[in-house]
């Protein structure tokens, strides 16, 4: 979708459907917008006959009886104006954009001309309006050999004359985030007999090549040489072997020590190995490398923001398979940190990747802050749903500002603590750790704690998104599959970075 902002002097409406916003008072969001005489006719008529209370989420569609475009009128209501937020402005411009999909709808435009009188930021909404319109707008259709639905193409912003370059700059953010989304969610939605982990460290390296930023990948005998051994171990039963992915992006060269470190757990499949998982828990187990495409999705949009910062992100991508090449039950396997461990569940494999991926990012690349996003543990998504991300940190200076990136970026979070009790859990007669404490322990700290004894001295937060990084069905402003959280958290908290530096 082509989202494009207007000076609402220079504007001809051209578009299919004029959207309007109206609260439950009766006002219109953008009061100062000069309606013609048919739309305000009809408004007035509307109300009236009572078919437009203005509650939120109510959305009421009629025809304007005229052979001038725009010819048809959406009027949404917004609720109760004092109470309107952000996160309804999202779900708000998700249920107009996918009525208009339904009604197979080309192009619509929105004025914001005069809309001052809200609480919230009208630039800043303008910022959401595009990027959830782009998240609403999005369908998975590549595999498709008919598609009968039907995605906007455009959506026309209008805005007081003398707000256009604010308008501009944040629309074309908002842009941005919410192509970077998207193309987080095709890396999901790919299945993993396409999306082996080559595929996946192709793809890094195109989004490289488009926004600017630099990619190493490293091949199975190269993993071998850095000495990542447990990664190695996951990836052993596969026929498609394993990548290490390494991206760079440096907006600050200035500050060149200060590196942030991003992790994307990348199992482009979990069988659970020989602790072979239910036949109904593998069916989406392409997603198991979400926190990797959010990873790939944030160097894009940090690049392509020129962010004064300087990151570093790997992905330890690789199949856990099952055959007689794999590693079993029962093994006790070596880390790149020197570390032995038992091997208590083959399906507790992420956390094996990223034990050398934070002992990677820290000693080989100089990270000084860490943050992985994976797809770890049944129990984030059982303890928090689907729309929260639990969050464990071993900094509390380095939590707030993952906080703070969740605040602008509206993505939600909840602090678990690292219950250092729950240590003795990981204790083995044979071995240094076991990767697991078996099926009734508090497995989403117990993974989290696993991977912090990998990286004791570098302030380090990680993000568990097996409950939130897959939709099961359509959703205000997602639809089914990948939804690409973290994304937008990993892009804000670097522009935090690069504010505080
Ligand atoms: N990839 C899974 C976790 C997962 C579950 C992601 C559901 C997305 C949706 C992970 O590798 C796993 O299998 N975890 C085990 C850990 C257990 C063996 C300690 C789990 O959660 O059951
Ligand atoms: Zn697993
Ligand atoms: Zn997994």
């Amino acid at each position: 979708m082509n989202i494009t902002v207007w000076k609402s002097t220079e504007y001809h409406e051209a578009s299919d459907v004029h959207i309007l916003w109206i609260d439950e008072g009766g006002e219109l969001f953008a009061r100062d917008e000069q309606l013609d005489q048919d739309t305000q006719t009809m408004v007035q008529m509307l109300r009236e006959d009572q078919e437009l209370s203005g509650k939120f989420g109510e959305i009421c569609v009629t025809n304007l009886v005229r052979s001038t475009k725009p010819r048809k009128l959406l009027v949404a209501g917004i609720g109760q104006k004092q109470e309107l937020s952000f996160e309804k402005i999202r779900k708000l411009t998700g249920k107009i954009v996918k009525e208009l999909n339904k009604r197979k709808t080309q192009s619509a435009y929105i004025s914001l001309v005069g809309a001052e009188h809200i609480d919230l930021p009208i630039v800043e909404v303008a910022k959401i309006v595009s990027e959830t319109a782009i998240l609403a707008n999005y369908r998975f259709t590549k595999y498709l050999s008919q598609d009968e639905s039907s995605q906007m193409e455009r959506l026309d912003i209008v805005c007081a004359d003398e707000q256009e370059a604010e308008f501009q700059q944040a629309v074309a953010e908002g842009v941005l985030l919410g192509k970077a989304t998207t193309s987080a969610r095709d890396l999901v939605n790919e299945p993993a007999n396409a999306l082996v982990p080559a595929k996946l460290a192709e793809a890094a390296q195109q989004a490289g090549a488009e926004y600017s930023f630099d990619v190493t990948v490293y091949n199975e005998g190269q993993i071998e040489e850095i000495g990542m051994k447990a990664f190695l171990e996951v990836g052993k039963a596969a026929i498609n072997p394993p990548r290490l992915i390494v991206m760079k992006y440096r907006g600050n060269p200035q500050k060149s020590d200060e590196i942030l470190g991003f992790i994307g757990k990348g199992l482009t499949y979990d069988s659970g190995g020989l602790s072979l998982k239910p036949k109904d828990s593998m069916i989406n187990m392409k997603e198991d490398m979400a926190g990797a495409a959010a990873v790939i999705g944030a160097m894009s949009a940090i690049a392509r923001a020129k962010l004064r910062t300087n990151i570093t992100a790997v992905v330890a991508a690789c199949e856990n398979m099952v055959s007689a090449t794999g590693y079993r039950p029962g093994d006790i396997i070596g880390t790149m940190a020197g570390k032995s461990v038992m091997i208590k569940s083959t399906d507790a494999e992420g956390r094996l990747t990223l034990a050398d991926a934070v002992h990677y990012i820290v000693h080989n690349e100089g990270a000084k802050r860490v943050i992985d996003l994976a797809t770890l543990t049944g129990a984030a998504a059982r303890a928090l749903g689907n729309l929260v991300t639990a969050v464990m940190a071993n900094d509390d200076d380095w939590y707030q500002q993952v906080e703070q990136a969740s605040r602008l970026s509206g993505e939600r979070i909840c602090r678990i603590p690292l219950v250092e009790e729950y240590k003795d859990l990981l204790k083995s007669d044979v071995a240094d750790l076991l990767n697991s404490a078996g099926a009734n322990g508090p497995n989403m700290i117990l993974g989290g704690l696993f991977i912090g004894e990998f990286i004791p001295e570098t302030p380090w937060a990680h993000l568990d998104i097996a409950g939130t990084s897959w939709a099961e069905k359509e959703s205000d402003y997602l639809s089914p599959g990948g939804t690409g959280v973290g994304m937008r958290l990993l892009y804000y908290l670097a522009k935090l970075s690069g504010q505080e530096q």
